[in-house]
């Protein structure tokens, strides 16, 4: 019974913001021990690579990865960075939790990001309210109702235009979009109009490793602020008006959050952290998995031959 949804870990997601999983840990030696990954100072003393982190982080990265592989310490602004580009080591080093301390970057990044604070909360205490909603029957509901809404919005777009008028759109933007507003129906039980969200949410999420990394211009926080705003307002709405049926796994996470001492205004907030952690992954990773699919015919057939 392993149905670990995607938003399970919702530091998980917070950390791979950026596609990959950074590390911060000051280390006390800064000399490369046995046991360690390759350390990289760079040439600065104290700043180390921190110009070129900031100039094109990912370009950087990918040079660094060239020289050490996929797992490496570097020095940025007297910080010891470890990077972890290894996809198949993350779930280990996530699992960590002795030698690892994520709560407080957690906290840092929750701040920062979604003005959120949630001191007193336990991560053990939200791991098993999550259990109890995203597992067993209550998950295989979630799994139906969101293929009805994927059908749903596909069919409405084939029905509202006449068969001959083609649309055209970038892969990504088809993938994103039909996969984040049916997971915004599916998630937030929501009649609302999910378009709107998804335009208000697609300018948030552009701009947040920026914002993560504290490294926006003047209009682009202002973006980011009204983009917020409307994004709380937007969410908590749908949230709140959660009225008839049985307890919707939103208000019981309302619920759950005013046990542990959270106050309204940051219940509020937490919605748009709840849509972010669901949603921000799906269309993303489909776009991948077809953008794989389809640049690789033997890939493609062989999932073929699987639907016949
Ligand atoms: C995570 O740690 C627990 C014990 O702390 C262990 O039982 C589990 O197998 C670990 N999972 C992974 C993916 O390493
Ligand atoms: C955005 O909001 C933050 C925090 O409330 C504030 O410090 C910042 O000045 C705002 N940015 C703009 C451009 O208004």
């Amino acid at each position: 019974n392993r149905h670990i949804f995607i938003f399970n870990m919702i530091w998980a997601a917070l950390l791979g913001i950026t596609g990959i999983l950074t590390l911060v840990l000051l280390f006390f030696s800064r000399t490369r021990q046995e046991n360690e990954p390759p350390l990289d100072k760079g040439a600065l003393p104290w700043l180390g690579h921190a110009l070129e982190f900031g100039r094109d982080a990912a370009k950087f990265l990918a040079r660094m990865k060239e020289k050490h592989g996929d797992v490496f310490t570097v020095r940025v602004a007297g910080q010891y960075v470890t990077v972890v580009l290894d996809a198949n080591s993350f779930d280990s080093v996530v699992n960590d939790t002795v030698s690892l301390d994520f709560i407080s970057s957690k906290n840092q990044l929750l701040e920062r990001i979604f003005h959120l604070k949630l001191p007193g909360l336990q991560p053990a205490a939200e791991r098993e309210w999550m259990e109890r909603y995203f597992q067993g029957c209550r998950f295989a509901k979630l799994c139906q109702t969101m293929k009805a809404n994927i059908e749903s919005l596909l069919l409405g777009e084939v029905q509202g235009s006449s068969a001959w008028e083609w649309k055209q759109d970038s892969l990504f933007s088809f993938c994103y979009s039909l996969l984040f507003r049916a997971g915004y129906l599916t998630m937030f039980e929501s009649t609302g109009n999910a378009n709107v969200v998804y335009e208000e949410f697609r300018k948030f999420d552009q701009l947040l490793p920026k914002l993560a990394q504290g490294s926006l211009k003047k209009e682009e926080s202002q973006t980011v602020n009204s983009s917020r705003e409307r994004l709380w307002k937007l969410g908590s709405a749908d949230w709140l008006s959660q009225g008839s049926g049985p307890l919707s796994w939103q208000q019981s996470y309302l619920r759950f959050l005013h046990e542990e001492g959270v106050g309204a205004e940051m219940q509020k907030r937490a919605s748009l952290l709840q849509l972010w952690t669901t949603q921000c992954n799906n269309g993303p990773a489909v776009f991948w998995l077809l953008a794989f699919l389809l640049t690789h015919p033997e890939a493609m057939e062989a999932l073929k031959s699987e639907i016949r």
